[in-house]
């Protein structure tokens, strides 16, 4: 308690970046694009903005609600609103699956330094008929190159989150996340000017139903969630460093906002070079690694452009990823009493074992299947589609149920002192109450049984 008095963000502008800083990351880049090429284009985008706006901010707004009421981690916001509860449990389900998602996050974010790397010295894109698919499944799959990536994505992370909220989290956010808009709309607007975009543009922009599913539906909504990181805490442990007297409305809105047009924006980087140069926009996770850089080498320019692209790309997964270990912090640090340092020291011993696991998945432990999948899609398949969506029920129906319309009130209005429309509040609490909970349980319906 007495820590987070002491540290905490110290602007409005800090907070909406580390929260956007928490959304934006490999899901905007690096899955959206690819999840809407495999699932129809525009019509994708629209099914997602509904699912962005109708659950995914309602969500974000629960979780903001609990965290800032409580000013403290994502498992003892739940004893301290629900004292002798076993609501705790829920916070226990967020640890647990963020900490699934940083380890094989951290893998994903260490082939982004890979390749990073590899673009610097221009040899990547340098022969434009290269063998990109054999080369990406050279990077991932040997054996010590992607653990040591890995390991030093894993350390820029706990390194960053070891200065803490202001001086770490706020600090980094707050450049971070303006150089990745310029850098991501300069590569948008240098793939929209090829010859041959309107292809793509158009792939985007015009819907195209007859491609919607069932199954196109849970995967935009588990995306939307994913996107907006919702369901593992980030925002209760974000939003128990806030001051009360921060407009929960505006920060969830502007976040919401700006996560949806860094994916569209993305998109636009992404798939109207796609269509230029006659790639297959449904590749799938390959997208980004083994698509880019064969359209970089056939762009003029496009040595630097890659250079920038991956930059980009492990400056969002930074920055979403710092979101993740510091729920785990903050429950450590606060629930044990111990330093920042210790309780990363902690995380470490496991999630990087984790990590480790996922990044030899793609090699050496190929063979080892669970349901199928690797270990790294496993665990990307069982935390992002399930336990994220189960987290997310779980705190809709808190909010909706067992704190109740009066806490919401007061927590959506900072008691009083911030103006929010009655009718807008109603319909808020309506979505989170009665509609939230059957859909949420529809889309895991979809993925056990689809
Ligand atoms: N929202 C992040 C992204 O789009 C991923 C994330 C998930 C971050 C869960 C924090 C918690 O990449």
């Amino acid at each position: 308690m007495t820590e987070q008095r002491r540290d905490s963000f110290t602007s409005s502008f800090g907070v909406t970046m580390a929260m956007v800083g928490s959304a934006v990351g490999l899901g905007n880049i690096w899955r959206f694009p690819y999840m809407m090429g495999e699932n129809g284009g525009g019509a994708f985008i629209l099914i997602y903005l509904v699912a962005a706006l109708l659950l995914s901010m309602p969500i974000m707004i629960c979780e903001f609600v609990i965290g800032r009421r409580s000013q403290v981690n994502a498992v003892q916001s739940f004893s301290r609103l629900a004292p002798g509860t076993r609501w705790n449990l829920t916070g226990i389900l967020a640890v647990l699956t963020v900490s699934i998602i940083l380890s094989f996050y951290s893998v994903i974010g260490g082939w982004s330094i890979n390749y990073f790397i590899k673009s610097l010295t221009f040899s990547l894109v340098s022969t434009p008929d290269a063998d990109y698919a054999g080369i990406f499944a050279q990077s991932v799959g040997s054996v010590w190159s992607p653990l040591f990536y890995t390991a030093l994505f894993y350390g820029l992370t706990a390194l960053i989150v070891s200065f803490g909220i202001k001086n770490g989290v706020e600090k980094c956010s707050r450049v971070m996340m303006p150089v990745l808009f310029v850098l991501i709309v300069a590569i948008a607007v240098r793939s929209m000017t090829l010859p041959g975009a309107a292809a793509g543009i158009k792939y985007i922009f015009k819907p195209d139903f007859s491609q919607v599913t069932g199954r196109t539906v849970a995967s935009a909504m588990g995306q939307a969630f994913f996107s907006l990181s919702v369901g593992v805490g980030t925002i209760i442990t974000y939003a128990s460093y806030v001051s009360r007297k921060e407009n929960i409305l505006k920060c969830s809105a502007r976040t919401v906002i700006s996560d949806t047009l860094f994916a569209v924006i993305a998109g636009c980087a992404i798939m109207p070079a796609v269509f230029a140069f006659g790639y297959n926009p449904g590749e799938g996770p390959g997208l980004v690694f083994i698509t880019l850089p064969g359209l970089f080498a056939n762009m003029s320019f496009g040595g630097i452009i890659a250079v920038v692209f991956f930059f980009a790309l492990l400056l969002a997964a930074l920055s979403s990823s710092i979101s993740m270990i510091e729920v785990i912090v903050s429950f450590l640090t606060q629930k044990f009493h111990i330093s920042r340092r210790k309780a990363i020291a902690f995380i470490s011993v496991y999630a990087l074992a984790v990590a480790a696991l996922c990044s030899l998945s793609q090699g050496p432990l190929a063979d080892v299947k669970v349901m199928g999948k690797d270990i790294l899609s496993f665990l990307d398949y069982i935390s992002a589609t399930f336990m994220m969506t189960l987290g997310a029920i779980l705190f809709v129906i808190f909010v909706g149920w067992k704190l109740g319309r009066e806490v919401f009130v007061s927590e959506m209005t900072s008691e009083g002192s911030v103006r929010v429309p009655s009718w807008l509040l109603k319909v808020i609490f309506f979505i989170i109450k009665f509609i939230a909970p059957p859909v949420i349980i529809g889309i895991i319906a979809f993925s056990i049984i689809g």
